[in-house]
C-alpha cells in the first residue's frame, strides 16, 4: 500500500525525536521513500546520518544551502511529497505552521507543499494543554491538517500525562489511511469477527479454532478506504485496528444482538465470524464435577445471525464466509441462497495456508449470479480488499 509512496518527514527538536528512525525503518520496509527534513533543533537529539542511512537519502536540513537547494530544494520537496509527515512535532512546528511563519526548511516545506500533511505531536503534558497550543490545533484541524494524537503514559520529562508520541504503528497506520483511496468514504461497514465462546461452566466452554485474522483484516481495510466500522468480534487475542468502533463479545446469542441492533445502520454486513452453531443447553453456575460415568452434554441450536439479516436485508450488501472440508462449491452455493446473501467466500479450510489462524487463506468467491471466482494463495489483507472491491461491484450490478 505504501509501496513507492513518496514520504517527506519532517522532524522537529523534542526528545522523541529518537523514534523517527524506527518510523523511517518501518516506512522503508513498507516500500515508501522516505526524504527527511530536520530543523536544527531536531539535531540536537539524533543525527542527519543516522536517518540518512536508515532512508537512504540525504537528510535536508539547511534552507539556504546552495549545494542543498539545488539537490534537495524546499519547492522540489513540497512537490514530490505523496504526503508530508512532522513526528514528532513540537508545540514550536505546530504554533509557526499555525501563524504561517516559514522560517526554515521544513515550514517553508510545509507552506510550498499541497501534500496532506499529518502531525504527530510529542511534548510535555502542560504545553500539550497549553490553551494556545490546542488553539493552534483546532485551527490546522479545520485547515484540513491531519493529527495522530500523542499518548499518555510517563513522559521523557518525568512527568505523566498526554504528551507522549504516538506509537509508531498509529503513526503509520494513519499514513495509510490517509494515502488509500476512499472509495467506501460515507458507508457504515458492519463486520463480524473471531469464535464464539459458548460456556458449560465458569472455566470451560464450546468454541472453535478462528483466530480473529480475517475480519479484523477486513474492518482494518473497510477503515482505510473510508469507511466508518463496526467491528463485533468474538474472544480474540488480537487488537483491534485504529478507528474502528470495536464491539466484543462472547457468544452467539450477544453477537446476534450485537449484529441486530447496528444492522439498520450498515451499508453492508460482512461475516467473517465463525459462530457456534450449538450451546450447551444448560450453562452450569458451579464447575462440573467429574463423575465415574460417561458425560452427555446436551446441546441446543444458536441462532443463525446471518439468516436472520438475509430475511431483513433490504439494499444492503451481504457477504458471508463458509468453512468447508468437502465438497466445496455445493455447500457455498447452498449457503449463499439460503441465507440470501450477494457474495459468499468459500475456503477449504484442509489446504496449507488456508483457513484459521494463519495470514493467508485461498478461496472462491461465489456471488448471487452464481459466478465463481478462484483466488490463488494471498494475505488475508489482500483478501480483504477483494471482498471490499466486489461489495462495490455487486451494489452497481
Ligand atoms: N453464521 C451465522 N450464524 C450461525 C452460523 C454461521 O451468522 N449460527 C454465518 C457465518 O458467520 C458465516 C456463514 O454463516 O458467514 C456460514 O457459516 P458456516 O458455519 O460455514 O455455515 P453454517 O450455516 O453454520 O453451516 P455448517 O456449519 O453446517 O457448515
Amino acid at each position: 500500500m505504501l509501496k513507492g509512496k513518496k514520504i517527506v518527514l519532517g522532524v522537529t527538536g523534542g526528545i522523541a525525536a529518537y523514534k523517527s528512525a524506527e518510523l523511517v525503518r518501518e516506512l522503508v520496509r513498507s516500500g515508501a521513500e522516505v526524504f527527511v527534513v530536520m530543523t536544527h533543533g531536531a539535531q540536537a537529539f539524533i543525527t542527519p546520518l543516522t536517518l540518512q542511512t536508515l532512508s537512504g537519502y540525504k537528510v535536508a536540513t539547511d534552507l539556504f544551502s546552495l549545494i542543498e537547494e539545488s539537490e534537495i530544494g524546499h519547492i522540489s520537496l513540497a512537490e514530490r511529497a505523496d504526503i508530508l509527515v512532522i513526528a514528532p512535532a513540537t508545540a514550536n512546528v505546530i504554533g509557526k505552521i499555525a501563524g504561517g511563519v516559514a522560517d526554515d526548511l521544513l515550514t517553508t516545506v510545509v507552506m510550498a507543499t499541497r501534500a496532506p500533511v499529518l502531525l504527530a505531536p510529542a511534548m510535555n503534558v502542560h504545553m500539550w494543554e497549553n490553551p494556545i497550543c490546542q488553539e493552534n490545533i483546532l485551527k490546522l484541524r479545520g485547515r484540513g491538517y491531519h493529527f495522530v494524537d500523542p499518548e499518555s503514559g510517563e513522559l521523557a520529562c518525568g512527568y505523566e500525562g498526554k504528551g507522549r508520541l504516538a506509537e509508531i504503528p498509529a503513526i503509520v497506520e494513519e499514513i495509510r489511511a490517509i494515502l488509500s483511496p476512499k472509495d467506501f468514504s460515507g458507508e457504515i461497514l458492519l463486520v463480524t469477527a473471531g469464535p464464539t465462546e459458548e460456556p458449560i461452566d465458569p472455566v470451560r466452554y464450546l468454541s472453535n479454532r478462528s483466530s480473529g485474522k480475517m475480519g479484523f483484516a477486513l474492518a482494518r481495510a473497510a477503515r482505510l478506504r473510508g469507511a466508518r466500522v463496526i467491528l463485533v468480534s468474538g474472544p480474540s487475542a488480537l487488537k483491534p485496528p485504529c478507528g474502528v468502533k470495536f464491539i466484543p463479545v462472547r457468544t452467539a446469542v450477544e453477537m446476534r444482538e450485537a449484529v441486530l441492533e447496528n444492522l439498520a445502520q450498515a451499508s453492508a454486513l460482512i461475516m467473517a465470524a465463525a459462530v457456534s452453531d450449538y450451546r450447551p443447553q444448560r450453562s452450569h453456575a458451579e464447575k462440573m464435577k467429574k463423575s465415574k460415568t460417561e458425560l452427555n452434554l446436551p446441546l441446543e441450536l444458536n441462532p443463525d445471525i446471518l439468516f436472520e439479516a438475509g430475511q431483513r436485508k433490504g439494499k444492503r450488501v451481504l457477504i458471508g464466509f463458509a468453512a468447508e472440508t468437502e465438497d466445496l462449491l455445493a455447500n457455498a452455493r447452498k449457503k449463499l441462497t439460503e441465507k440470501n446473501l450477494d457474495l459468499i467466500v468459500a475456503n477449504d479450510v484442509n489446504r496449507p495456508g488456508a483457513g484459521f489462524a494463519v495470514d493467508t487463506n485461498i478461496v472462491k468467491m461465489i456471488d448471487r449470479f452464481g459466478k465463481v471466482e478462484e483466488l490463488p494463495l494471498m494475505s488475508k489483507e489482500d483478501l480483504a480488499h477483494r471482498v471490499l472491491d466486489r461489495v462495490l461491484s455487486l451494489r452497481s450490478a
